[in-house]
């Protein structure tokens, strides 16, 4: 069966050790997977990657972020998880359509009306089923970065801490879609948690709750 999950959350917070572990417990147990990221995971969306994370001299506009987001996203929709989905694998997404919300929408201030048609745009209306949330103080999960900073590390404290409270009114708002974790907890624990959510949205009869040994 297809289905699409996201990991959101800020810089530092563990959501790629999250992503990695739920495609490897997922595999042990014969499911297909494809696991990818953003920005990045097509050649084009690699460049952009490069291109939004170099710290430089002079700020970029935040509709110029935006839209170097969208077509990264526009790319790797349509070369890797559209066609993923069409062969029935398990898409798990480092990063999706609500990291611009938070971070140009609520993090930079854009228009969200504006954000969600780029949004529509880029995605062709794809949504993940399940968004995976890990949530935490920014500065705790900031000081878990190594040097050196990117553009976005380099923010203030302040930008990290709308760029969360945005994340978590998108998950209030659809509490059936979102499910939110504590990003302080051991990775362990976590891993399982998330385990258990997916498992219980995948097919139940195939699948077990309890993590491969
Ligand atoms: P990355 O190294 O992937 O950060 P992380 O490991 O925390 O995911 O860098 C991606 C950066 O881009 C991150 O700071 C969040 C930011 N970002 C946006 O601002 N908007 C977006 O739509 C996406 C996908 C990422």
């Amino acid at each position: 069966m297809s289905f699409f999950i996201s990991f959101e959350g800020c810089e530092g917070c563990g959501k790629s050790t999250q992503a990695k572990l739920l495609a490897e417990n997922l595999q042990l147990l014969g499911y297909s997977t494809c696991l990818t990221h953003e920005p990045g995971g097509t050649p084009l969306g690699e460049e952009l990657r490069r291109c939004l994370k170099r710290a430089r001299e002079g700020a970029i506009a935040p509709e110029a972020e935006l839209l170097l987001f969208a077509a990264a996203r526009a790319q790797l929709t349509l070369d890797v998880i559209l066609p993923a989905l069409e062969e029935d694998r398990i898409v798990i997404c480092d990063r999706y359509s609500d990291s611009t919300v938070a971070y140009q929408g609520y993090g930079r201030g854009l228009d969200l009306d504006t954000v969600s048609t780029v949004n529509l745009t880029a995605t062709r209306g794809l949504s993940p089923d399940l968004v995976v949330l890990l949530d935490m103080d920014p500065s705790r999960a900031l000081a878990r970065k190594r040097l050196p900073r990117d553009r976005f590390e380099h923010e203030g404290l302040e930008f990290h801490e709308r760029v969360r409270k945005g994340y978590l009114k998108l998950a209030q708002a659809e509490p059936a879609r979102w499910f939110v974790l504590d990003a302080t907890n051991p990775p362990s624990i976590s891993a399982q948690s998330v385990y258990e959510r997916v498992a219980t949205s995948l097919d139940k009869s195939t699948v077990s709750h309890d993590l491969p040994a």
